[in-house]
């Protein structure tokens, strides 16, 4: 079987086969990673550009060291240091990188929608790293890929998310990606942080967080975005700590093999605890790390065959 699209922009358009296709392909790439030569010939000849018009560690340089990994020429841009702060647009910014004959872009983009845009336009496959608050489809298939590692399965298994709903395109990806795969998935914070009508998304929703958890096999802490809040929809982050921090008490409402994740940048003591990150039921890290093969896996599917 073989991806039915040029481009990943979202798991509201993947279909349940393809995300089985590539969490398989993935898993058949991380041995690459653990290897004293860690490169493949794969991509050899390729041209891969991470154009990033936001911060970020982890997305940025997995596609970077996925690509390497594979043998494929890859460049970083970052708006603070193209030809943007000159006033130049993004259609004009991406029709030179396809001038240059680029195989990938991968985007980055505050505004909703941009991948979307490009992909509509260019010849190229376009890769969604997340686009404000609509999407970050990669971040969803390597936690789905950690999930199902750690566990051996997807179905039936019941997800905790907990935070800023609202402006999480982490929490919208891993809902679609996670109900496509049989999962129940249940959502918990302010209910200024919930959208309006979520339901219609096949979740359950939880405005107390030992409700939310109670009984979950994974619960997945979410970072307050505020950049992307326009108006203040807390009294504070030490109210937002006290109600639904992550901590080891309130851990004791889930299952006792419960699996703690994070898409990360954390903010320790605000939505988790630290004892809570980096405890024996963490595997924030192991998300990290997939994050390489998942990506890799992408790169072969779109552009490898
Ligand atoms: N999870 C994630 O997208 O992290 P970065 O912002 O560091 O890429």
């Amino acid at each position: 079987m073989n991806l039915k699209r040029k481009d990943i922009l979202g798991m509201r358009e993947l279909e349940a086969e393809e995300i089985a296709l590539i969490l398989d392909t993935a898993e058949s790439f991380k041995e690459v990673s653990t290897r004293e030569v860690k490169k493949v010939p794969t991509l050899r000849g390729k041209t891969i550009i991470n154009l990033f018009f936001e911060p970020s560690t982890r997305t940025r340089s997995s596609f970077e060291i996925a690509g390497k990994r594979m043998s494929a020429d890859v460049i970083n841009i970052s708006a603070s240091t193209s030809s943007v702060v000159k006033g130049e647009s993004l259609r004009d910014t991406v029709q030179n990188l396809e001038a240059m004959a680029a195989d990938v872009i991968i985007i980055r983009h505050p505004a909703s929608g941009v991948p979307h845009f490009l992909a509509r336009h260019l010849r190229q496959s376009i890769i969604n790293a997340g686009d404000g608050t609509h999407e970050h489809p990669t971040q969803a298939l390597l936690d789905l890929f950690t999930i199902r590692e750690k566990k051996g399965r997807l179905a039936g298994l019941t997800v905790t998310i907990i935070g800023d709903i609202t402006h999480s395109r982490v929490a919208r990806s891993n809902i679609f990606g996670m109900r496509k795969m049989g999962m129940q998935v249940n959502i918990v914070g302010p209910t200024t942080m919930i959208p309006v009508d979520i339901e219609k998304l096949g979740v359950r929703v939880f405005s107390r967080i030992e409700e939310g958890i109670e009984g979950a096999d994974v619960i997945m802490a979410l970072r307050i975005q505020l950049e992307r809040q326009n108006q203040s929809y807390l009294p504070s982050l030490r109210e937002y700590a006290r109600l639904f921090c992550l901590d080891l008490a309130r851990l004791e409402r889930a299952k006792p093999d419960v699996l703690i994740m994070h898409p990360g940048p954390l903010n320790r003591g605000v939505e988790i605890a630290p004892e809570v990150a980096d405890g024996p039921y963490s595997i924030i890290l192991d998300q990290v790390t997939n994050g390489v093969a998942v990506r890799m896996a992408l790169l072969y599917l779109l552009i490898g065959g």
